[in-house]
């Protein structure tokens, strides 16, 4: 497993789109923060830190082919870059389904079907609602958090970020 040629890849790929790096190394950490507060178990993590870093990959070849970042078409471009990644770093086929499945369905929350997925939703959604249109409103934030976070380390996280503690 080698995290570090992922992220050069991811890098790369966002070379043209420096807020695609940051945003996802705010995604990154925040699954990190997660899982520390959730004693994820090994493989989990190593398959949410991967999902985390690829989990937006689709998104310049959705607006390069399609004229759109629409989360639909970064779901339909990201996993072939995705795959293409992960077996170049040497990641076992089943890990490499796993992350890439997630990536594919990562803007469709009734998809979720494991607590990796939940960990990297719960960790890219704290960022849509950190610079979402319900900032400023603490009831529509709170009905965000609990519709969304179902980890308590993810709850706790999100509302100690939106200012809801
Ligand atoms: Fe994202």
């Amino acid at each position: 497993m080698n995290f570090a040629a992922v992220i050069g890849a991811m890098e790369q790929v966002f070379k043209d789109v420096p807020f695609g790096i940051e945003h996802t190394n705010r995604v990154l950490r925040n699954a990190e923060m997660i899982m520390d507060g959730e004693s994820t178990p090994e493989e989990t993590r190593v398959i949410v830190l991967l999902a985390s870093i690829l989990h937006d990959i689709g998104a310049v070849e959705a607006q390069r082919k399609h004229g759109s970042m629409a989360g639909h078409l970064q779901e339909i471009e990201g996993p072939p870059i995705a795959r293409e990644i992960l077996n170049g770093a040497g990641v076992d086929a089943a890990m490499v389904e796993r992350v890439c499945f997630i990536v594919g369905h990562h803007h469709s929350p009734e998809k979720i079907d494991g607590i990796d997925f939940q960990i990297v939703w719960e960790a890219d959604t704290l960022e849509a609602l950190l610079h979402g249109s319900e900032r400023s409103d603490p009831a529509a934030l709170l009905e965000k958090v609990e519709g969304n976070f179902r980890t308590s380390s993810g709850r706790k996280l999100a509302k100690e970020c939106l200012g809801l503690l």
